[in-house]
């Protein structure tokens, strides 16, 4: 059983505190301390991190992720979304079918789970009360998102201690290599800078024989705001990331495209 020394790990140097407890002065201090804060929500983002040692950090990201981190958009992310989804705006079925879909891929013993994008935690929260996790984290960009997952486990019951909650960026995960049993990334791609750099660095964070589901909306919505795929560049992306393409299926259910790999 990995410990959350052995999980998490530096979002700039890439190690974790049981790998180099000493080493790396600038960055592994600030990444020990907002270790510590576990089980608030810590921060992980590798500018963060790098705010306490330089002043001059400046966070850009594309309009598509910085949106959601607007306090209205997080506050009426869940209240208004999900009824829309329920009757196809994301999926057949809505969320519950993307439930099933994860736990069906994620089998009877997932082990350590990452929702990756978690946004207000609708996949984690779930998870928790299915039961079968050995542990699991949630991961975003969004601190507005993350404060909302953190209301919703009061409403519903669950502990701090049930999901360890990071603000993290994809592009610089901070998960240890081959540490993670499964990841979900739900309704995310479209949302992220450089999906494929996200992609590899999940890919980087399962163990041999981890699983990965993600979903995302498809071409031919346009790419205004949001980066939309073809199922051909989906699958381009995931092999471009590392996974085999025995291991990879891409699916596209109308205009919402499904992704299982397995590393
Ligand atoms: C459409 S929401 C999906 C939320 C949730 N997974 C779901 O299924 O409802 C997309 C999420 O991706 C997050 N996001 C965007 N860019 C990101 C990045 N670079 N790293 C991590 N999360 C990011 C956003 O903050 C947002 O919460």
């Amino acid at each position: 059983m990995s410990t959350i020394q052995e999980i998490i790990a530096c979002p700039l140097c890439r190690k974790t505190i049981a790998e180099v407890p000493q080493q790396c002065n600038t960055c592994h201090n600030s990444f020990q301390q907002e270790l510590a804060k576990i089980p608030s929500v810590v921060d992980l983002t590798d500018k963060a991190l790098q705010r306490q040692t330089e002043n001059s950090v400046t966070e850009t990201k594309p309009l598509r992720t910085e949106l959601f981190r607007s306090p209205i958009v997080s506050f009426l992310y869940e209240r208004i979304l999900p009824p829309l989804w329920a009757v196809g705006l994301r999926n057949t079925g809505g969320i519950d079918a993307e439930f099933r879909l994860c736990t069906e891929f994620l089998g009877q013993n997932p082990g350590i789970v990452a929702d990756v994008s978690c946004g207000t935690g609708i996949m984690a929260r779930r998870l928790v009360k299915w039961g079968r996790c050995e542990q699991i984290l949630a991961l975003d960009y969004s601190e507005t998102m993350l404060t909302e997952l953190q209301q919703q486990m009061q409403l519903e019951g669950i502990s701090p201690s049930e999901i360890i909650i990071i603000r993290a960026d994809v592009e610089a995960l901070p998960l240890a290599p081959n540490s993670i049993d499964a990841i979900y990334a739900g309704a995310a791609m479209h949302c992220w800078n450089n999906a494929t750099e996200g992609i590899r660095n999940i890919y980087q964070a399962l163990r041999p024989g981890g699983k990965l589901l993600a979903t995302t909306f498809l071409k031919p919505y346009p790419s205004i705001v949001f980066q939309f795929f073809s199922p051909e560049e989906l699958r381009h992306i995931v092999l471009t990331a590392g996974f085999h393409s025995d291991d990879v299926q891409v699916q596209a259910s109308g205009f919402y495209g499904i992704i299982k790999c397995i590393k």
